[in-house]
């Protein structure tokens, strides 16, 4: 029998490469994505799985991968970043909303069509304690820009997408859920923050007990990409986690829609 197929976007290390293994240890044909070549080839062949270079903060290498995708039975969208310079990418976007937002949503809403049915769809968000909002009114921070809240802004709108997906992909029985991984310490998360930043954040997340080992952040990624039933989920380690107060207002979430389908990812399906 064919192997069942996996895509992991930016798993050529960190969590990506974790999630990746342990796909390709339950069986699946995985294919990771990154940007940088040589590493993603070594990383690739290290795990067994197949590797495309991919720049997902460039929207158009995005739809060209997307193009080339067939019968995908899971999604792992898992790359993602807090990035503390603004920086535009070549498509006019903020890099924090095109990586987090944009280039997900860009991703799925291609291949969607492509997806088999009971196909399973992942999206690493995030959970923060402040700042859990979506800045609708300048969203590629032009006015004003801290990569944090950009970084946090981004994953809401990723999560408020990963909802409303779960709705309209349920006649179709693709499962579509958002998971916060925790906090795991030694990724390249956060490589271009302030070098005081780098070296204290660790220190901190540890002592206060809130980092996370690499086991148990891919734990729960793991079981939805393979044998959870559920769908429309904000989870952080199998448990709920309560929406951020912005998407509780449905104009907000169809504000946040709005904005995606008007910076290039319109929905492929509908409920
Ligand atoms: N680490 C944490 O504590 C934490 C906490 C909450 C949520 N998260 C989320 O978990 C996810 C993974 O985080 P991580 O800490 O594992 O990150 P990471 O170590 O920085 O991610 C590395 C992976 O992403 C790829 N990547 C980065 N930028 C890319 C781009 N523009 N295009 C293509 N690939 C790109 C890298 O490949 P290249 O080297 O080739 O670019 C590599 O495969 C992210 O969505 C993050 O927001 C992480």
């Amino acid at each position: 029998m064919e192997a069942k197929r996996a895509i992991v976007t930016g798993g050529t290390s960190g969590i990506g490469l974790a999630i990746a293994e342990a796909l390709v240890g339950a069986g699946f044909a995985v294919t990771v994505t990154g940007r940088d070549a040589g590493k993603g080839a070594a990383a690739a062949a290290s795990i067994g799985a197949g590797f495309a270079q991919v720049d997902h903060s460039d929207l158009s290498a995005v739809r060209a991968f997307a193009a080339g995708v067939e019968g995908v039975d899971v999604l792992v969208n898992n790359v993602g970043g807090a990035f503390w310079n603004r920086v535009v990418t070549p498509d006019g976007h903020e890099t924090t909303l095109a990586l987090n937002l944009l280039a997900p949503v860009v991703l799925t809403e291609a291949v969607l069509p492509k997806l088999r049915e009971g196909s399973r769809i992942v999206n690493i968000v995030t959970k923060l304690e402040k700042n859990m909002k979506l800045d609708l009114d300048d969203p590629q921070g032009e006015k004003r820009y801290k990569g944090f809240d950009a970084y946090a802004g981004a994953k809401v709108g990723l999560l408020a997408w990963t909802l409303d997906l779960a709705k309209r992909a349920e006649s179709r029985g693709v499962l579509v859920n958002g998971v916060h991984p925790g906090i795991v310490v030694g990724t390249g998360f956060g490589a271009d923050m302030p070098w005081i930043m780098r070296a204290m954040g660790p220190v901190i997340a540890r002592l206060f007990g809130m980092s996370r080992s690499m086991e148990d952040a891919v734990r729960t990624p793991l079981r939805l990409a393979t044998t959870g039933t559920e769908t429309g989920r904000y989870l952080d380690l199998d448990a709920e986690i309560p929406l951020p107060a912005q998407l509780d207002d449905p104009a907000q979430v169809a504000r946040i829609l709005a904005l995606c389908a008007e910076l290039g990812a319109a929905p492929a399906l509908t409920a």
